[in-house]
């Protein structure tokens, strides 16, 4: 009755939602209705012990989500009226986006189906009613990050078809891959890797140098998409941590299944972030921190003191932590390298840093830049320079489960690539790292199943052999408009018009001065 529903503050009305709503079946038996409960060898011994922190209803949520998106697309229509585009610090900005709408977005969809089925499999209700909450958000995510974008599509290339270009362009197989491992895992798995190691241990990783560097560059639409976002990240992140919290408490045998697991998608974050670091290094014309900072701040930091925290349940620090730390003084500049030589089959533009972005790499990287990179990147350069713009013409060699080119190197030898290699029932696989091996020899059966898209490419998979017939009829890239160097391009003649720049102003391009 109405009137008695007046009367229930808002800790009952969430009792009643999460536990009320709930029954005991008579007539099934309860494992039968939850089938995928037990198999990872997770032990619940009571479900009630399931706090959401928040105590959120569906009401509230409806009505407090509503409010936020009403504002929130206010201000893309404003940011699209006023041709938001033309403020932005400099048309190179608008490569990181399309790395974010390719790569980003279609995470958020895949953690929306994520979580929409993992809310199915568990038999505790708080458990469920958390899992259904943050799906519909991770829906909204992906539907608000992409109309935060689309003003852009109108104005530069590239953005044409994000979701086609994530299941199938070679680097965002590395994003999907992420996914793909994390959803086909059990429920248990995929909060451990979702909720916990990715939304509370890396969000803030990729979350605020997006959000931040698009506040640096003038880009309104994505930095108020983040703040619309912030209050559901806080909601992810708590739970991630209670999450974890809830699994080690109920079981000593859980600890070491939940160890493995940290270990594991730590190690497939970090490979995963190296995208994150070469935007913030390279793609951002206004930079926000170096991606050692970050890496310093929100992981060494942050990270150092959630696992001594977790020390009381035994849990340690991620195994292969130490080469994490010791990578952040590499992994943006070989990211970087790496499409750079191959941006004829990226949607999105490459360049080399301008003299003054070499000597804030220099001083931000003091003991790796100027020995390892800059001179290469002065090399290139100067052939540009002189018109032999580099590319490179064959297909790197993938790593089986982070599906990065095996681009990285050793930690005590930079001059090193990093490569390991097993067999497995006659086969031989390629690894980045010992991290991608362990995680290969834990499940091979798994792993021998990825989709390699250099592989698929040479297999006659993917509508053709040679990279241009890939790109353009598999990939949807547009030859000559999405890819190749940024100098020259369709973007950069349409920035130099929007603020009244001759094309012939080589430099101009990068004119930090035009906005
Ligand atoms: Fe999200
Ligand atoms: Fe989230
Ligand atoms: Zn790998």
């Amino acid at each position: 009755m109405a009137v008695k529903n007046k009367k229930l503050n808002l800790k009952d009305k969430y009792q009643y939602l999460t536990r009320d709503m709930s029954w005991e079946p008579t007539y099934q038996n309860k494992e039968d209705i939850y089938p995928d409960e037990r198999f990872e060898g997770i032990k619940i011994t009571d479900w009630s012990q399931w706090e959401d922190p928040f105590r959120l209803t569906m009401d509230a949520y409806w009505k407090y989500q509503a409010e936020k998106e009403k504002k929130l697309y206010a201000i893309f229509d404003a940011f699209a009226q006023n041709n938001g585009h033309q403020n932005i610090s400099d048309a190179r900005y608008v490569n990181a986006l399309k790395l974010f709408l390719t790569g980003v977005s279609p995470l958020e969809h895949a953690a929306f189906q994520g979580y929409a089925k993992v809310g199915r499999q568990f038999s505790g209700a708080g458990a469920r009613v958390a899992c259904q909450m943050q799906a519909i958000d991770e829906l909204r995510h992906s539907q608000t990050q992409q109309h935060a974008m689309s003003h852009y599509n109108k104005h530069f290339n590239g953005l044409h078809d994000a979701a086609h270009m994530h299941d199938r362009v070679w680097f965002l197989s590395v994003p999907k891959s992420f996914f793909d491992d994390a959803r086909s895992a059990g429920p248990f798995e995929f909060l451990t890797a979702i909720s916990f190691s990715f939304e509370y241990v890396l969000t803030n990783l990729l979350f605020v140098p997006f959000m931040s560097g698009a506040a640096y560059n003038g880009d309104m639409a994505t930095v108020t998409f983040g703040f619309s976002a912030q209050s559901d990240e806080a909601r992810h992140m708590t739970l991630g941590l209670e999450v974890i919290k809830f699994i080690l408490e109920q079981h000593e045998d859980n600890v070491p299944i939940v160890q493995k697991w940290i270990d594991k998608w730590f190690w497939r974050g970090f490979r995963l972030l190296s995208l994150v670091g070469m935007m913030m290094d390279y793609m951002l014309p206004n930079k926000v921190m170096s991606w050692a900072e970050a890496w310093e701040v929100y992981y060494e930091q942050n990270g150092g003191a959630l696992f001594k925290d977790l020390e009381r349940y035994g849990i340690r620090p991620p195994k292969y932590q130490d080469i994490a730390n010791d990578a952040k003084h590499h992994v943006s500049h070989q990211a970087w390298s790496t499409f750079y030589q191959y941006g004829h089959a990226t949607n999105f533009h490459t360049w080399m840093p301008e003299k003054e972005e070499l000597d804030w790499l220099s001083e931000k990287y003091p003991d790796t830049f100027d020995k390892y990179y800059r001179p290469r990147f002065e090399h290139w350069a100067k052939e540009h320079a002189e018109g032999r713009r580099f590319y490179n013409n064959t297909l790197p060699q993938l790593c089986q489960v982070c599906q990065i080119p095996t681009i990285f190197t050793e930690k005590d030898d930079p001059s090193m690539l990093s490569h390991r290699q097993i067999e497995h029932e006659g086969e031989r696989y390629h690894f980045c790292s010992d991290g991608c091996c362990d995680i290969f020899k834990d499940e091979p059966e798994k792993y021998v199943q990825a989709w390699l898209p250099v592989h698929q490419i040479y297999q006659g998979n993917c509508e053709g052999g040679d990279v241009e017939t890939v790109v353009s009829k598999y990939y949807h890239i547009n030859i000559g408009e999405d890819n190749f160097e940024y100098i020259g391009s369709p973007d950069h003649k349409r920035w130099l018009a929007i603020k009244g720049k001759s094309s012939d102003e080589k430099a101009g391009g990068a004119d930090k001065n035009a906005a």
